[in-house]
């Protein structure tokens, strides 16, 4: 892989000016108010495909935004990788709160990166990352490097849910057929603590809907006496969670997989720091489930969070009235084996069957996802661990996420094809925040990686 590191350390200065100008382009795809420039955004990467000297490059149409498509097939009998990632990125808001423009990429230094990183929406999450993958392929390719077949699927989609991915998967098992899917969209431990992402929590996500009188009303006049949907709301969930902080619908935790005492002392190993994380945070304590540590808490147990909460007045000054309407958006962070269905439809017979009878309650569903373990056995761990090796001068430790990437379970599923997860990214990225980065360092030791793992795995596959 000589040529191939040569010809990332001569190029390095045009990868970032390429990266910068994808980072310019603000692929919202929660606001239709950006849909032309998510479009856009999938026609850049497909130029870059071409102009790298990929195959059969497709701007595949979907009901949403296009996937884009494209493979570098060397000969049959080689394994094939298949890459995935995403162009999307979620909104900016709220956009006061960003130090220089979301879509105005920079380079400025942290006490994380002293080398720099990049700020901009997206630059780590994930068109930074999913940009890696570019930037590593064309350097194998230019140098007459590339081990193996290539399939590359960046969508459009996944901060919306993915549906339409999952129907395209489900429509092209064959053109998407491969021995392993590579994924960068995920995080490491820390700059000098290299990791490898063995596990992602599920989803499931509902709006909840409070009615109480038929119109907002004046608070004198009924105060007291009529019930005030936000109160109860509140009530509600407030009494999901105990005091122990464990979540009290019926039947919740009936699928979790426990740890053994032998995993749990594994993950306990990792370098992680209490203290530095509750500065980073600006808080005094943690808080969570009784019984687990804040790694545990974030990872290998499920939660339930308040997203969003809203209904009454919210203008300037005040206004005296009981609203006729409250609204809240609760999401689920799942674990091996819950399954989203049935946690929506647990959630929502709980939740309707604690409602008073003063109140209507109507509970929506959102899209979900199933979670994600994999294992640190197979060759696919094993060339990803022996890639970070050759780059960081150590052996990369498994580390289990608390976020989800929903096709991931899906990949599986649909095409019994299992899931290596190099993510290159800090927790203390900032994603879906605002002043989002993704270090320098992060960046180029990614593409560097890289091309070590499609080395590896294609030696491990001929054994
Ligand atoms: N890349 C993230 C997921 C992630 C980040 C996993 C860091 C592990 C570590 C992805 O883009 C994301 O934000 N996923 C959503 C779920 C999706 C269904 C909207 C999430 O986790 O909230
Ligand atoms: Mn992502
Ligand atoms: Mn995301």
């Amino acid at each position: 892989m000589k040529t191939t590191q040569d010809y990332i350390l001569a190029n390095k200065d045009r990868f970032l000016t390429e990266l910068f100008d994808l980072l310019r382009i603000p692929s919202v795809s929660a606001d239709p108010a950006y849909s032309a420039d998510v479009n856009k955004t999938a026609e850049v990467i497909a130029q870059q495909f071409t102009a790298m000297g990929l195959d059969k490059v497709e701007v595949c149409k979907t009901a949403g935004y296009p996937i884009v498509y494209a493979e570098k097939m060397l000969d049959a009998s080689l394994p094939t990788v298949l890459v995935y990632g995403h162009y999307d990125v979620q909104p900016a808001d709220p956009i006061e709160l960003w130090h220089n423009p979301p879509f105005e990429p920079i380079v400025k230094t942290t006490e994380i990166h002293p080398d720099g990183a990049i700020f901009a929406r997206g630059a780590c999450d994930d068109k930074g990352q999913m940009f890696m993958h570019v930037k590593a392929a064309e350097a194998m390719i230019r140098s007459n490097e590339l081990p193996c077949n290539l399939k590359f699927m960046i969508e459009g989609e996944e901060e919306v849910g993915s549906e339409n991915l999952g129907i395209f998967v489900h429509e092209n098992v064959e053109k998407l057929k491969a021995d392993i899917i590579l994924v960068s969209d995920t995080g490491m431990f820390a700059n000098d603590v290299p990791s490898i992402t063995t596990g992602l929590r599920g989803l499931s996500y509902v709006e909840v809907e409070v009615t109480g009188p038929n119109r907002d009303l004046h608070s004198g006049l009924y105060g007291g006496c009529v019930d005030n949907p936000i109160n109860t709301l509140a009530h509600m969930i407030a009494s999901l969670h105990d005091e122990n902080n464990h979540i009290t619908i019926p039947g919740f935790y009936d699928k979790v997989v426990e740890l053994s005492e032998e995993e749990r002392a594994e993950m306990a190993k990792a370098p992680f720091s209490l203290e530095k994380y509750c500065k980073a945070l600006d808080i005094k304590e943690v808080m969570g489930e009784a019984g687990y540590s804040t790694m545990e808490r974030g990872s290998i147990r499920p939660t339930l969070d308040v997203n969003g909460i809203w209904g009454g007045y919210i203008g300037e000054g005040a206004k005296t009235v009981i609203a006729s309407k409250a609204y809240a958006k609760i999401s689920m962070r799942l674990v091996p084996d819950q399954d989203p269905t049935e946690i929506t439809e647990l959630f929502t017979k709980h939740f309707e069957s604690i409602a008073p009878a003063s109140v209507k309650v109507v509970v929506k569903p959102h899209h979900g996802g199933e979670p994600a373990v994999t294992p640190i056995d197979s060759i696919g761990y094993k060339a990803a661990s022996m890639a970070y090796e050759s780059t960081f001068g150590k052996k990369p430790i498994p580390v289990r996420s608390g976020g989800s990437i929903p096709i991931v379970a899906m990949f599986e599923k649909v095409m019994g094809t299992k899931t290596i997860l190099m993510g290159f990214g800090l927790d203390s990225d900032a994603i879906h925040s605002p002043n989002e980065h993704f270090g320098l360092f992060n960046f180029y030791k990614g593409i560097e990686t890289i091309p070590y793992f499609y080395k590896y795995f294609t030696e491990l596959s001929k054994k």
